[in-house]
């Protein structure tokens, strides 16, 4: 139907004639001259029809997202008409026979703006028309490229890409599984995978050696906007490596790879490397932003005998005191900073001290309660200057308030250098205690521990570190992996610890610890979100807008209104009935 795309002609074309077929962006009459702008996937070139043309009245009826088919050509436009902020501004087609395809009704929002003159609901209803928006066109067109690297990588590699089952049994990923009722077998439901995690660590066993796969995850668990209830991920898994050393060279491998061919840009490698531990010290977070320093400042030693209670206090009760200084920013009001300490609550703190450091000295409501010594030794301790503010807290569990604190300083004072700091956090704990107080996987249950805390696995279960590791991109956990347990009898050891019976360890992983009695390799591997990735790649802050067709944050599509009720026929079938029926 067409010989060009619109914007890939330019005044190479020159005296071409071309048939082009698209959507109406916008039309401007001007008595005897029309000018339309058309757009395809490529982006958009004016069309002029005028007394020469066969169609200008029908032109005159064109109106947004007309449908049309145009025969004409390429020519150069008037040094008047040329537009130096469109690709193919330096030209236009003289129009010579118009063909209207299919009319539109008149779009619910504009194509051509940035979306800004409606809702994102109204966007969603109407997505086939949101897609046609020039950011949407580009952050898919980006995430085919992204996954093509990730593939022309993999293969490169040797790695297979090998498809697994959506109708399966529960992988525990730690949220809830949606479920398939099976008609064939009344009463009994397929899950949907939360990842393909069991299924690739079969691939080891079966000698697959190299796996990886772009595989849909569906997880029913609270939604933000970095959370889909179904998602991507580019799934990997390898046997035999050279420990985990040799796994994560190859995902470095492949984040050089795609940042090199989407973005132009040459990644750093080795990424940095920080064990859990530390960067809970010092970030208070286990997926820190290094984009920017502020980190934290333990002052417990130094407080411990001081005349305030609630740090020496603190200190003698098994607790930490500790702080970061936020630079040039004594002068925050005190409303900002009860907003600070409405974060640090927030986030499990139990109060906020703070301290300005003025060229006259610090200025604190806590002053009172140190010498000048010591008031110094504390600015020193922060390495603080004139025009400072130190936040500090004290308690237990102060970490993650302070590094809640530690990001909405450096989102205030917008201290993100414009960079892609990717980071590797190693050496997770093992397990966690649950909000009911049980023992629960950090990672998942098929993480091997490290190897010089297996003999303490029963004795003190949760100061075991695992051997497990995520990859953070600019503050944003972007994946997660681990060396695996190959062997049944440690598989079952943390099964137990789980407090998972045999006989419940045997009803929904039978069949996985009876594949380790037959030959299981060492493996290990890694996924990672491909949806995040792109989200952070084409700068965008949801994961709605790189995804084709998302569920709203209450999980609702709200162009084919899924989920839906169904018929009791269709229940009665399934052997299923609903709590009103
Ligand atoms: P994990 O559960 O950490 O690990 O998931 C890996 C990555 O998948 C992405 N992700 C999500 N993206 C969008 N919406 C969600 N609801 C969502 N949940 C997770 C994140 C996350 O880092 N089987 C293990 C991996 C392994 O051990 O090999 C796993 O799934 O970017």
């Amino acid at each position: 139907m067409r010989t060009n795309y619109c914007a890939h002609l330019s005044t190479a074309d020159l005296g071409q004639t071309v048939t082009l077929a698209g959507w109406v962006n916008r039309r401007r009459d001007f008595g005897a001259i029309t000018f339309v702008d058309l757009r395809d996937r490529s982006g958009l070139v004016q069309l002029l029809f005028d007394g020469d043309s066969v169609g200008l009245e029908q032109a005159h009826t064109l109106n947004r997202e007309d449908v049309v088919q145009v025969t004409g050509t390429v020519a150069e436009r008037s040094a008047d008409n040329v537009n130096p902020d469109m690709a193919t501004g330096q030209i236009e087609i003289h129009v010579s026979a118009l063909t209207i395809l299919n009319r539109s009704k008149t779009p619910p929002f504009l194509v051509e703006g940035d979306g800004s003159d409606t809702t994102e609901e109204t966007r969603l209803r109407y997505r086939y028309v949101d897609l046609r928006r020039e950011t949407m066109q580009k952050s898919l067109a980006m995430r085919h490229r992204i996954a093509k690297s990730i593939r022309d990588y993999f293969s490169e590699q040797e790695f297979l890409e090998i498809e697994t089952p959506n109708l399966t049994k529960s992988t525990p990923e730690g949220a809830r599984d949606f479920l398939v009722p099976s008609r064939l077998h009344p009463g009994s439901f397929y899950a949907l995978p939360q990842s393909p995690q069991l299924f690739k660590q079969l691939f080891m066993i079966g000698g697959m050696d190299r796996y990886y796969q772009i595989a849909k995850c569906f997880r029913d668990e609270a939604l933000r906007a970095d959370r889909q209830p179904e998602f991507t991920q580019l799934d990997m898994e390898m046997a035999f490596p050279n420990g985990k050393d040799e796994i994560l060279e190859v995902l470095e491998g492949v984040f050089a790879r795609i940042f090199k061919e989407n973005l132009g840009l040459e990644l750093s490698l080795p990424f940095p490397r920080l064990t859990h531990a530390e960067a809970m010290r010092r970030f208070g977070t286990d997926k820190p932003d290094l984009r920017f320093g502020m980190e934290i400042q333990d002052i417990s030693t130094r407080v411990a005998e001081c005349g305030f209670k609630v740090f020496s206090g603190a200190v003698a009760s098994g607790g930490t005191v500790a702080g970061i200084c936020a630079k040039g920013c004594a002068s925050y009001s005190r409303s900002v900073l009860d907003q600070l300490q409405d974060i640090a609550v927030q986030a499990g703190a139990k109060g906020m001290a703070w301290l300005k450091v003025e060229t006259d000295g610090i200025n604190a409501p806590i002053a009172k309660f140190f010498d000048e010594g010591e008031l110094k030794d504390l600015a020193k301790a922060f390495d603080a200057e004139a025009g400072d503010l130190i936040l500090i807290l004290a308690g237990q569990g102060i970490e993650a308030p302070l590094g809640a604190l530690r990001l909405e300083i450096a989102k205030r004072e917008n201290l993100a250098a414009d960079e892609w700091n990717f980071l590797w956090v190693t050496d997770f704990p093992m397990f966690e205690l649950n909000e009911e107080g049980s023992i629960t996987s950090s990672h998942h249950p098929f993480t091997s521990p490290l190897d010089e805390d297996l003999d303490r696995l029963e004795a003190e279960p949760l100061n075991i570190a695992s051997n497990a590791y995520d990859l953070v991109l600019n503050g944003t956990e972007l994946g997660s992996g681990s060396i695996r347990i190959h062997q049944r009898e440690l598989q079952e050891r943390i099964f137990n610890l789980l407090g998972i019976s045999a006989e419940e360890a045997e009803l929904r992983f039978g069949f996985f610890l009876r594949a380790l009695d037959y030959g299981a390799p060492p493996h290990g591997g890694f996924a990672f979100g491909l949806d995040r990735l792109v989200m952070l790649m084409a700068g965008m802050s949801s994961l709605r807008d790189v995804l084709a067709f998302p569920k709203t944050a209450a999980g609702v599509c709200l162009l084919t209104e899924a989920p839906m009720p169904v018929a009791d026929e269709q229940l009665s079938e399934l052997g299923l009935q609903t709590q009103s029926g």
